[in-house]
């Protein structure tokens, strides 16, 4: 089995990305520090696998923790990078936590890699370097645009320096993703979102509203251009997610792909939050206790994918519902009520 180093492989996506590359003949290898999960989602995946992934519990930026992994772990194919923080909120607060962790892990990798002639990368990118984009959907080619916070500034820096590393010759391959929202949970509901105080993002704040850990969801604003005045996003499926990462390490693997490609992994469709909420409530049965309150800072009016070039390229289209994720976050915020492991 082709060996693939993920780090941040016991986080949210990492997590699910690890199981579906187990299921695919892939052999994972986690490096994670845990600075922002928990060992229980180790136990999640195997429970799922029914078999244990060995983890390397390091710092992504530290090189000679990297180096001593790249030695250990023989035959690495490829790497998939996650490991980054990705708070919007904090990153305007800690810039600096921002900068060292998300660029300085995603350097010292690059170099651990070149000495080891490692040279196939998939890479955890967002939408947000899109910035408030001029016309939707947003394709690959939609201008990248200054970021709205220090998160989405490092994501953008990450893709100039792996844009610089191809241009300068260098052997490693990279296939950069730009996530739309991840959102929902393994339908095992063994794994899922593990959000570490007050959720920033919407739908874990909508399953703690429902479960009664939270008193009310607030919508940040209802007065932008869009059909129900709220803000509109691309929902993605985490599962689906996690499946395009596969598609990503198998095309490096084959040969095929450039030495450096982006792509958007979303559904294609918008939904504003009131329809989010409304979709949470159909899939559930829960009735949701939310408030209209004022915009948030920063917040992107309106934002979705045209995965027209992962459909084709990558034969790579999301298959599942807002609907079905949202019952697949449910049935994970139920899971941690039942296990009594919510913090
Ligand atoms: C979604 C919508 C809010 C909370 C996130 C990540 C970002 C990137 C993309 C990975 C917005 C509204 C939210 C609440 C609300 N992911 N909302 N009440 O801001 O699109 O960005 O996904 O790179 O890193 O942060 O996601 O879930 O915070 O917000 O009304 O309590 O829900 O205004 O319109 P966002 P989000």
């Amino acid at each position: 089995m082709k060996k693939i180093l993920v780090t941040g492989g016991a986080g949210y996506i990492g997590s699910h990305t690890v199981v579906e590359l187990v299921e695919a003949g892939y052999e994972p290898i986690i490096i994670d520090n845990f600075s922002n999960t928990e060992e229980r989602s180790l136990q999640g995946i195997a429970d799922i696998l029914g078999r244990e992934v060995i983890c390397h519990r390091i710092d992504c930026t530290d090189a000679a923790a990297l180096r001593q992994v790249f030695e250990q772990e023989t035959g690495i194919a490829g790497v998939i990078h996650f490991a980054a923080y990705k708070a919007v909120g904090e990153s305007v607060a800690e810039p600096l936590k921002y900068y060292h962790n998300n660029v300085g892990s995603l350097v010292a990798l690059l170099q651990v890699m070149e000495e080891f002639k490692v040279d196939k990368l998939v890479f955890s990118s967002s939408c947000t370097v899109y910035g408030i984009p001029a016309e939707l959907p947003v394709t690959e080619q939609t201008p990248v645009q200054k970021a709205n916070s220090p998160y989405g500034n490092t994501k953008k820096i990450c893709e100039e320096i792996l844009t610089d590393l191809a241009t300068s010759g260098s052997d490693i391959h990279t296939i950069a993703l730009r996530y739309f929202n991840p959102i929902g949970a393994h339908p095992s509901a063994k794994i899922g979102e593990l959000p570490l105080g007050v959720p920033n993002n919407l739908v874990p704040f909508i399953t703690q509203t429902a479960a009664g850990i939270r008193q009310e969801l607030t919508i940040f604003g209802d007065d932008y251009d869009t059909q129900d005045g709220t803000c509109i996003r691309d929902y993605v499926h985490v599962v689906d997610l996690a499946k395009a990462h596969v598609v990503a390490i198998d095309r490096l693997l084959s040969g095929k792909a450039d030495n450096i490609e982006f792509f958007n992994v979303g559904t294609g469709t918008g939904n504003t939050v009131l329809e989010a909420v409304q979709a949470f409530e159909r899939a559930t049965g829960e009735k949701l206790n939310y408030k209209i309150g004022p915009r948030r800072p920063g917040d992107v009016p309106k934002i979705y994918a045209d995965v027209t070039k992962a459909t084709e390229e990558l034969g790579f289209k999301t298959t599942s519902t807002l609907e079905e994720a949202m019952k697949s976050a449910w049935d994970w915020q139920m899971h941690l009520q039942n296990t009594s492991e919510q913090v």
